[in-house]
């Protein structure tokens, strides 16, 4: 056991509530995190039915947890006493933080923040999951963005440790602190940075997929041998392509050409047209059965 001041003291508290809105593969993914940490969650989704879906997707992976012996069964239903859907926003209003996880699209999330900042208490962190959006933007209409923060988690949250912790321009130090320690005493990793576009690792690894993606434009080398190559001397778990079909060709695609229109078309980030082309071909990866490789009849590994 880590001592209070170590496990994230500073943070919204064990019994403060978490509201997550936007449940899907993010939303569900954080809800987890939170639950388990053992705080009261609130769902609410646009989408009727979706939060419901949701909150039996979690206790599924809950039960999943049990199964395998890594959370007690009495824990397991503890956690899953403390999930709830909401039907309307302002169930939302005891809650001492909400992060939120729908579409990325800018006008739709601060709609939904005006809405937020309405309901819940003067003194909530209210948080964005968004990979590729401003966060000072999102903040940008709000009456008291102080204590709004970026909460980046990576897919699958309940597994990757690494939470990328962003302030935007008017953000208060003290929220981001409060933000920190919050993932902290989740047992996440935070790291802390300011509102570059793409933050820390959506950033980083633009150059990753170009330059992958330029070696393969001019003939040098072909997927399955640059992925080959990254994999067994570049300590890459995956290479570049098989990576983005895992990710999906257009939501790689939206994140690099967004990151470019941020720093005002800078070449350094140009999006690759035989990416565009593969997207436009509707070989969005696995989630269509082909990407850069085929997933047909289930493929377990790609297949040129
Ligand atoms: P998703 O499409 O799986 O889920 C989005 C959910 O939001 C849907 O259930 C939708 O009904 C709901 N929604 C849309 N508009 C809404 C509104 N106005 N109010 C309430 N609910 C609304 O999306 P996903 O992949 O979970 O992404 C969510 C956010 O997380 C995006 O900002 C994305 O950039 C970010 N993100 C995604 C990652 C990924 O690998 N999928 C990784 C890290 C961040």
């Amino acid at each position: 056991a880590v001592s209070a001041d170590e496990a994230g003291a500073g943070g919204i508290g064990p019994g403060g509530v978490v509201a997550v809105v936007g449940t899907g593969t993010m939303g569900q993914g954080i809800a987890q995190v939170a639950l388990v940490a053992g705080h009261p969650v609130r769902l609410y989704d646009s989408a009727p039915g979706r939060a419901e879906q949701a909150v039996a997707g979690v206790a599924g992976r809950l039960d999943r947890l049990v199964e395998k012996g890594r959370l007690g069964k009495d824990e397991r239903d503890a956690a899953v006493a403390r999930l709830h859907a909401a039907g309307a926003l302002d169930e939302l209003a005891d809650a001492a933080l909400v992060v939120e996880a729908i579409v990325e699209q800018l006008p739709v999330k601060q709609r939904l923040f005006a809405d937020l900042e309405q309901v819940v208490a003067a003194d909530a962190l209210l948080a964005t999951n968004t990979s590729s959006l401003s966060v000072t933007a999102i903040a940008g209409g709000l009456a008291h963005p102080g204590r709004f923060v970026g909460l980046h988690f990576f897919n699958p949250a309940p597994l990757l440790p690494l939470v990328e912790v962003v302030s935007g321009f008017a953000t208060d130090p003290a929220a981001a602190t409060r933000a920190y320690e919050t993932a902290k005493s989740w047992g996440k990793t935070p790291v802390r940075c300011t509102d570059t576009p793409g933050f820390i690792v959506n950033r980083v690894a633009r150059p990753f997929y170009a330059e992958a993606l330029r070696i393969y434009e001019e003939g040098a080398a072909d997927p399955a041998t640059i992925d080959a190559a990254l994999r067994e001397s570049g300590g890459f778990r995956m290479g570049p392509f098989e990576l983005t079909d895992l990710i999906g060709q257009d939501v790689n695609e939206a994140v690099t050409r967004s990151v470019w229109e941020s720093f005002y078309q800078d070449p350094k980030f140009t999006p690759s047209l035989a990416q565009r082309r593969l997207v436009e071909s509707g070989r969005l990866g696995r989630k269509s059965g082909h990407g850069w490789f085929s997933y047909a009849d289930g493929a377990e590994r790609p297949e040129p």
